[in-house]
Formats: C-alpha cells, structure tokens, sequence
C-alpha cells in the first residue's frame, strides 16, 4: 500500500474500550501479517499505548503534538513491544496552540506529507474535540464501540461531523463492545449485542462484524504490579474475546486489501494541486511586482545601496504586490499611527527603533467605514505581531476621500492608498499587508518559502479581521 490506511477509534461515550480496541487491534493485525507496518498513537491522556508497548524507559524523540507542529511522523516513531510502532502520548495536547487553532484537516495533512505506510490506528478521547474531528477527517475506516443504547445515540454527533466534511458514511461502522452475554432478554433480540445491532440497523447505521464481550480476565490485564497493560493475544487466549479480536483483524485487513481510494491518498493529490496553484500564484505575484516605491515612485533596484531595510506589501486578492521604501513607510507611520506633528530626522534613533521593532509585526491597512457616514473616507491601520495577534490599531481620517477636500499635493497616505486598496483592480474590502525585509531582498519575498509565511499571516489576518 503506497498510503496507510487509517483507522480511527472513537466515541463520545467513555468507558467503551476504545483504547483497548486500538492497542489489542495493533497486536492482532500484526500477528496476522508480521510485514505490514503497523502504526498506532493516542490522543487520550492515560499513556496506556506508552505502557503498552515501549521498551525500555524512553521517552523517544518526539511525541504526538508533532503531529500538529510541522514534524514528519516517521520522525515522531518509537519501536515498541510486538513489532507495533507507536507515536507516544503527550499530556498537555489540548494546551498547545497550533492544535487549538488547527484546522480538522492539519493531521491528514501531516500524514500525507509523510511516509507511513501499512495501517495506522488512532485511539481518541471520549469528546468530539478538535483532535479528534482531526482524527476523523484522516480515516478511511472509523470503528465507534458501544455499549448500550446511550453510547449509541452518542454516534449522531459523529455521523453529522462526517456529513458536514463530506466524509463517506460508509466509513462508519459500530462495534457492540463490552457486551456482558450472560444477560439475555426476551423477545426477538435475546441479547445485548444483538439488541444494539437491530438498534444501530435501525438507525441506519453500519456495523462491524460480531462484537466484543465483556470479560474479567481482559480487566485485569490493565492493573499487575509491573504497571504494565498486557495484550489479550499474550495474556488473554483463553478467552472469546481473543477469538473474537481474531475476527475483527480479519475483517480489518480485508476491508484495507479492499480499500482502492485512500484517505490520505486524496489528500496527498489536493495538496500537490495546492501546491501547483500556490506556484502559479506566486508566479502571478512576481509579475504583478512593481519595481518602484509605492509611495514615492523610487525605483527599488536603484537605491539598493542605501537603504537598509524596504517593505513588502500585497493586497489580499493578491492583485498588488509591491514595495515601499524604508523612510517613506517610516514617515507614515510617525505621522499617523504615532500622531507625530513634526517630520522625524533621518538620523533620529525614534527611526532605528521603529526600525528594530517593526522586524516582528506585520502592518494592515484598510478601508474602514466613516463614523460621519461618508463612504470610504476613513482608513483603519493594525498591527499585528508574528504570531498573527493585534497589537495596536488606530483609524484615520484621510480628507483627499473627498473631492472637495482634495489638496494641492496627495498625502503619502493618500497615494499609498490610491496605488493599492483604491486601485481599480483591487477587490473591494481588500486589505494591504505590509512586512519588512532585509534590503536589497524586497522581492524575496516572493520566494516560495518566505512568501508562505506571508500568506499564512495573510490568511490569520483575514480571518481576524472578518
Ligand atoms: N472486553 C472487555 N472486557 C472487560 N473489560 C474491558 C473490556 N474492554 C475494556 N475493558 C475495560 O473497560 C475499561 C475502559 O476501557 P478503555 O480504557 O479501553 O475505554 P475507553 O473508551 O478508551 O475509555 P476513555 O473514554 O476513558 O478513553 C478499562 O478498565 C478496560 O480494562
Ligand atoms: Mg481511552
């Protein structure tokens, strides 16, 4: 299999044996096929796939926040017990910012720009929170245990999440776990299991083959003095409930042989026809570029010499790019974000602090609307730092909006503003966004791997400011 195929372990329900579903799944699917990398990971906080399966004391070199912070997962690997590799747990998950701010593709994205292969499994918490909706978005095959009737009204939630990302309801299936069969009813349904299957059927829903009983000796595989948790294929044989995962690894391994689409797959393809339209873009970008300061009209390439740092900018339809010279945008900023009556000395240390500063922020500048009613005739001017958080705005006042007020001589504002979010190509509601670079490199900007940190502010930005 060129891509893994990811199963994905979840419910909101707690308590319903996802997490021994997944590390007993691992070591079943493992024994089956001893060539087939299988690769297993948790985002619930009981460490028990780390316990289950590392050798030795660890920790290895990585663990599963990586996932959601530009690491490699092959990179995120520990060879545990039983020839299952596993990316071990981190107990601060939650915390972290790039998993809150993730959006639900980020893990499938990181497995597509990876090179796992055989089967991934991903054990989940008991919530639809992000990690698990990012869980859910990567799989091609999601595996929801219930226990009873209210862990099944719990699947709602999920089918509606897939629903709403066009995720197939044919990769859905219930699995009855934790059935107790010393129970039987009367009527039709004689069982639990099958009481929850006619349920599940009824509601259209799907299952998995057979089930998973309830049974004493699996419990007690989580609590020994070794402080270890044993696998039922070791330490359970007796048991149905070893047949029973015998079953189910079947059944797994034939439904990924089957599977002709990967999820991962599909992702792997939007991402390079993303990448090919970012290049394209980007290509578009650099030929829309004008060479001359934006404010003053100065060709950038003659004044390389003297200058020590420029400003790039670009509206958000990315109809302009552009870039101003260090004094011009500086001046600006002294007279109407600082308020600043008098015109600042070149050799005046305000600018090498300006200068300094403004290495970590990035400028927005865009039409606001008027609080005198006149369209257009205000302009709001943000800072942002590089995180994408806004550290200052202030609105202005720009007269030569209206005719009547037209000076003698534009504003740099004015014609900053003119050449770019008043253009006539420029998308209304576009916004400017302004970085510094190091001089002479203003046009560096536009190279692949700096102009993606752009667009990423660019897109946080937008959002922000929406
Ligand atoms: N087949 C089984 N028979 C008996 N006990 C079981 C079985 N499967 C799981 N258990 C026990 O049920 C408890 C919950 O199981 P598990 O931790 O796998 O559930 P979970 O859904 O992952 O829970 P959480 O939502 O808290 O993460 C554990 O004590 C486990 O040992
Ligand atoms: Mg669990």
């Amino acid at each position: 299999m060129q891509n893994p195929y990811v199963i994905t372990i979840s419910s909101e329900k707690g308590g319903v044996g996802k997490t021994t579903l997944a590390t007993n799944l691992a070591i079943y699917l493992k024994a089956l096929n001893e060539e087939l990398p299988v690769t297993l990971f948790s985002f619930d906080n009981h460490f028990s796939v780390d316990r289950m399966f590392r050798i030795g004391k660890g920790p290895g070199t990585g663990d599963v926040s990586g996932l959601f912070t530009g690491n490699r997962p092959e990179e995120l690997l520990e060879v545990g017990e039983y020839g299952v590799q596993f990316i071990p747990s981190n107990r601060r998950l939650e915390d972290l910012s790039q998993v809150k701010e993730a959006g639900f593709d980020r893990l499938a994205r990181t497995l597509a720009s990876g090179s796992l292969k055989g089967i991934v499994i991903i054990d989940t918490r008991p919530t639809l929170d992000i990690l698990t909706r990012n869980a859910l978005y990567a799989a091609d095959r999601v595996i929801i245990p219930v226990k009873d009737a209210p862990s099944l009204e719990n699947c709602k939630n999920l089918y509606e999440f897939c629903e709403s990302q066009g995720i197939s309801k044919r990769a859905l299936r219930l699995l009855p776990c934790l059935i107790d069969s010393r129970i039987r009813y009367k009527g039709p349904f004689t069982d639990a299991y099958q009481l929850l299957k006619a349920y599940a059927i009824n509601r259209g829903y799907r299952c998995m083959e057979g089930y998973i009983a309830k049974s004493p000796k699996v419990e007690s595989l989580n609590t020994n003095p070794e402080g270890r948790i044993y696998p039922i294929l070791t330490h359970g044989r007796g048991t149905n409930v070893h047949l029973q995962f015998s079953h189910l690894a079947r059944q797994v391994l034939l439904a990924a042989k089957d599977c002709e689409q990967h999820r991962i797959g599909e992702v792997r393809q939007s991402l390079v026809l993303q990448q090919q339209k970012r290049e394209q873009s980007l290509l578009q970008l650099r030929e829309r570029f004008v060479p001359d300061c934006l404010i003053c009209g100065s060709p950038l390439f003659e004044k390389q010499e003297n200058t020590t740092a420029n400003y790039y900018c670009e509206t958000s339809d990315g109809q302009i790019s552009g870039y101003l010279e260090e004094t011009c945008f500086s001046d600006l900023v002294f007279r109407y974000f600082y308020r600043s009556q008098k015109e600042i000395a070149p050799s005046n240390p305000l600018r090498e602090l300006f200068r300094e500063s403004a290495q970590r922020s990035y400028f927005v500048m865009r039409l606001a609307a008027a609080k005198n009613g006149f369209e257009k005739s205000c302009l709001a001017f943000h800072r942002f730092d590089e995180e994408g958080l806004e550290i200052s705005q202030k609105t202005i006042e720009v007269k030569e909006f209206e005719s009547r007020f037209i000076h003698r001589e534009k504003t740099k504002l004015y014609r900053l503003i003119e050449a770019t979010v008043l253009a006539e190509k420029v998308a209304e509601n576009s916004f400017l966004l302004i970085r510094q670079v190091d001089s002479p490199s203003s046009t560096g900007m536009l190279l692949d791997e700096y102009h993606s940190v752009f667009e990423q502010t660019m897109t946080s930005v937008a959002n922000k400011l929406r």
